[in-house]
């Protein structure tokens, strides 16, 4: 495969963007040096590069195209509603009709506001719950990587240059599946914490009852639980974790796959925190998600259009499906070279992730790196397993038969040593101190 105009651009691409790309999970950090830099276009589950390279590619938008790039009926809604005007000085009706489709889709919901980003939302969410208890921290769960670009979280990380440490200490962490170490934050900051802010899950499951009991917990002591649907919403159920475990949150926050990759979010939950936001409130007004753009309609078009493919058609099933055929594929190929413990593909069927372990079964980069070039070499970009709608059979035979081609490769590395398969450096995580 040839990158000569990835390599090109991306020199250009340094020199005017700060770490070359607009989103760090897309840096040239995060991928091996013979990779492509840049994607010219997309059609279902398959991107070409700017070198014309074709690819099978997984995880698609940051996992926000969740039925498949160009996605017709989705693209279609969002051209007509950009005729007719994208932004006007009164609300359109899309906010509405929007508005009561989603809280209908998503049970236990009474009131939603949109916004353009994920991070929008569960900042607004925090903002809302330090109104309405008068508390000042928040609690997040330490093992769920990412809640916010917002100080509030950022500041938790090692990136955390820029941020008053007078931030970051409101911020406080408890750990997953594990109880005890919230009831321990509870007792240690007694009547401070605001609300709590967690996934349902992530790659690990929730213990039984374990959800409902954070709930509880969170309501003995006062504080508001607000579940991050970003990554779980519209794939693990179309009425999101929420409705797959059932489970209330008083708020939750959704975005990513909501509209097919169209920039759109929410905050959704229970009428009387959220009406502190509206007009009818007798307490102190909170300044809640008003911005320019915030319901453009070509992204309420395609929320609308969205939603409706997710009602007509069996996506959900479809995700849960392809996933599953991924994972058995995958785990017959790994074991044939008795790499089931140095390769694992983890987490749920819509959203799988995979391990990569060296020779005494530490995490490691370099293998993880070995692993993006060989795939890639067999023309698949997959940071991860995270399927869409557009993935059917014909991409997972062809993407278990270039992983079992790339696992070869991944043992021989582990016997004679990686440095002599990986073309240069390692990839590094995105929150490290020093680029
Ligand atoms: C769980 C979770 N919450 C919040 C966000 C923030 O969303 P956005 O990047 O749209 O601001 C992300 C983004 O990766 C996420 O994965």
């Amino acid at each position: 495969m040839n990158f000569d105009r990835s390599k090109k651009l991306r020199e250009k691409a340094h020199r005017l963007i700060p770490g070359g790309a607009h989103t760090y999970a897309k840096g040239d950090d995060q991928y091996p040096e013979d990779a492509p830099g840049f994607i010219a276009r997309g059609a279902g589950s398959h991107v070409w590069d700017v070198d014309g390279n074709e690819f099978i590619e997984y995880g698609a938008g940051l996992r926000s195209v969740t039925l498949g790039h160009g996605y017709a009926p989705v693209v279609e809604a969002a051209a007509r509603a950009m005729r007719e005007g994208t932004n006007f000085v009164r609300p359109s009706p899309l906010e509405v009709e929007l508005a009561e489709r989603f809280l209908a889709a998503v049970p236990g919901t009474e009131m939603v506001k949109f916004a353009k980003n994920g991070s929008d939302a569960t900042t607004a969410a925090v903002k809302l719950a330090r109104a309405w208890t008068g508390r000042d921290l928040v609690a997040i769960c330490a093992e769920h990587p990412f809640f916010s670009t917002d100080d509030w979280f950022i500041g938790t990380t090692p990136m955390n240059a820029g941020i008053p440490e007078a931030i970051t200490a409101l911020t406080v962490k408890f750990h997953y599946n594990d109880l005890d170490s919230l009831a321990r934050l509870f007792a240690a900051h007694e009547g401070r914490i605001a609300c709590v802010m967690m996934e349902a899950a992530t790659a690990v499951e929730p213990k039984a009852g374990f959800l409902q009991a954070v709930i509880d917990l969170c309501h003995v002591h006062g504080a508001i639980f607000i579940l991050d649907e970003m990554i779980t919403g519209f794939r693990w159920h179309l009425g999101g974790a929420q409705a797959h475990y059932g489970i209330r949150p008083d708020l939750c926050t959704f975005g990513k796959g909501i509209a097919n990759g169209f920039s759109l979010s929410a905050l959704a939950g229970r009428r009387e925190i959220m009406e502190l936001g509206g007009l009818r409130t007798r307490a102190d007004r909170v300044f809640l998600l008003s911005t320019t753009h915030g319901a453009e309609t070509h992204a309420l078009a395609a929320g609308l259009a969205t939603l409706h493919a997710y009602q007509t058609e069996d996506v959900i099933g479809q995700l849960a499906r392809t996933g599953e055929a991924l994972r058995a594929g995958i785990g017959r190929a790994a074991q044939a070279l008795g790499l089931e413990r140095s390769f694992q593909v983890l987490g749920h069927p819509a959203n799988l992730v995979y391990a990569t372990r060296d020779q005494e079964g530490n995490p490691s980069q370099p293998f993880r790196t070995l692993f993006l070039q060989e795939t890639l070499r067999r023309g698949l970009l997959m940071p991860s397993l995270v399927v869409n709608f557009s993935h059917r059979d014909e991409e997972v035979r062809r993407t278990v038969e270039g992983i079992g081609a790339a696992l070869e490769v991944y043992k021989k590395a582990l016997a004679e040593g990686v440095e002599r398969y990986l073309v240069g450096r390692p990839v590094q995580p995105v929150f490290r101190k020093k680029a």
